[in-house]
């Protein structure tokens, strides 16, 4: 058997490449990748659908062009991208299909195999895998959400486990590859101006927005299945809680980011009515794929309690949802009212400090202070300062090129560990058992009324 190594992969295989994500994001990624010369490889693409290779190329080159920007894309790097793509069609539980991949790949020591489908298939693709001659060279990345509760998490991480080492497994959730996710941990504990202060004596409030224009268009039969809850809070939401509160690690290897993360959600005490608002858009019923009656939240609103000394007393709470008035990602640390109330205006708000950090659309950090506002009186107004990150664009890679960037280098830091997913289960379980109804609410609006 050969041994996984920290060789870099030489070949990626991509599960579901005929499906939304592949579309929204991969092929996107797959160009950034190429642009800074790191593709190098073979990509083949995987699905069910009788498409031929011209046709998995057209498609991905719409889709580069799209998400892109058309005029933003260079002709030849777009079409080194897609002389990469090659496409295999078979169903998931046939040992022809895993053949025809050994006649693709089967040369490569080390192949990164992506699954981006629907869950419910992982389990195919997992033991076709296994039961294949690639079996001890796959790095098998596995897209989120990892289960559909605690129980199914840890059944799919034993049969991961009957095939592969563990460390061949990388549990995917794109957040944790987002610069702003990175950047939080390097603001936090490269700097000595905010840890003395990020704790319950100085921070009142926490606030995390994951706000979506876009409703579920295209994906309905998964998320029908899914809902917010499991789509984007037990992973997404939770990561970025994670990266905020988590106490510093001993170093910034990934073991020790990895040993921070699970004890800090070791300490979020588990969700409970009424500490949760579900919602649904209007209209959601009548997108293809859902069940007429569905009860899935497609909003979420949650307020959680980080149960040790430093989070005490402070209120956290995330909320998200599709088909929104905003598409915003970020969140907000509140800090409590001012140092010496003596040096505010009399006139001015009692404005408090602010530390936004947004994810998207643009990223940045906001950090919202006092200033005087007018040179003859004691006026005081709140200033921001911002500073957008900004990379050169040859530098720059999106969540999704740094996920199998990352995973094709063997390095886990940006990958949930099954603890982190595991306890993520255990915070939203309860709720999950027992759902309320969710509460309508209009396509443009902030969500449910309170
Ligand atoms: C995905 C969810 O994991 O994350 C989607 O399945 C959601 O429903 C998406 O829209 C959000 O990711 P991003 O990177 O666009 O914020």
């Amino acid at each position: 058997m050969t041994e996984l190594s920290t060789s870099p992969c030489s070949a990626l295989v991509i599960f579901g490449i005929t499906g939304d994500l592949a579309k929204k994001k991969l092929f996107s990624s797959l160009y950034e990748l190429e642009a800074l010369g790191q593709l190098d490889m073979p990509v083949v693409g995987i699905g069910r659908t009788a498409w031929s290779v011209e046709k998995l190329r057209e498609v991905a080159s719409e889709s580069i062009g799209f998400q892109r920007n058309q005029q933003l894309v260079d002709a030849i790097v777009k079409q080194q991208t897609l002389d990469c793509l090659d496409y295999i069609q078979g169903s998931y539980d046939s040992t022809a299909l895993y053949q025809a991949l050994v006649e693709k790949v089967g040369d490569h020591d080390h192949i990164l195999c992506y699954l981006a489908v629907p869950p419910e298939t992982f389990a195919k693709i997992i033991e076709g895998l296994g039961n294949s001659e690639l079996r001890s060279k796959v790095r098998l990345l596995i897209e989120k959400p990892f289960g559909s509760d605690r129980s199914s998490a840890s059944e799919l991480n034993r049969l991961v486990l009957k095939y592969f080492k563990a460390d061949q497994l990388f549990a995917v959730d794109h957040y944790l590859q987002k610069e702003s996710i990175q950047n939080l941990l390097v603001l936090r504990f490269a700097n000595r101006i905010l840890e003395p202060l990020w704790n319950r004596d100085s921070i009142d409030a926490i606030d995390i927005t994951m706000s979506e224009t876009t409703g579920v268009e295209g994906r309905g039969q998964f998320f029908d299945a899914t809902g917010t809850l499991r789509d984007v809070i037990q992973n997404h939401g939770l990561q970025i809680l994670t990266a905020l509160a988590m106490a510093p690690p001993n170093s910034s290897s990934p073991k020790d980011i990895d040993t921070s993360r699970q004890n800090l959600l070791k300490e979020v005490q588990t969700l409970s009515f009424p500490d949760v608002v579900f919602g649904q858009y209007e209209g959601y019923q009548d997108v293809e794929g859902v069940l007429p009656g569905s009860t899935i939240d497609t909003f979420v609103q949650a307020s959680f309690c980080v149960d040790n000394e430093r989070w005490q007393g402070v209120r956290w709470s995330i909320s998200a949802g599709k088909a929104l008035d905003k598409s915003l990602t970020q969140a907000v640390v509140t800090f409590k009212s001012a140092a010496d109330p003596s040096f505010i205006g009399e006139a001015c708000a009692p404005e408090v400090n602010k530390i936004t950090i947004v994810l998207a659309p643009v990223e940045s950090v906001e950090f919202s202070i006092q200033a005087r506002s007018n040179a003859l009186s004691m006026g005081t107004a709140l200033t921001h300062l911002s500073s957008s990150t900004n990379y050169r664009p040859d530098e720059h890679l999106d969540a999704y090129g740094r996920v199998f960037d990352s995973a094709r280098r063997n390095d886990h830091s940006g990958f949930a560990g099954p603890e982190v997913v595991d306890q993520s289960w255990r915070i939203i379980e309860e709720v999950l058992g027992s759902k309320a109804l969710p509460k309508p609410y209009p396509k443009g609006s902030a969500g449910p009324s309170a």
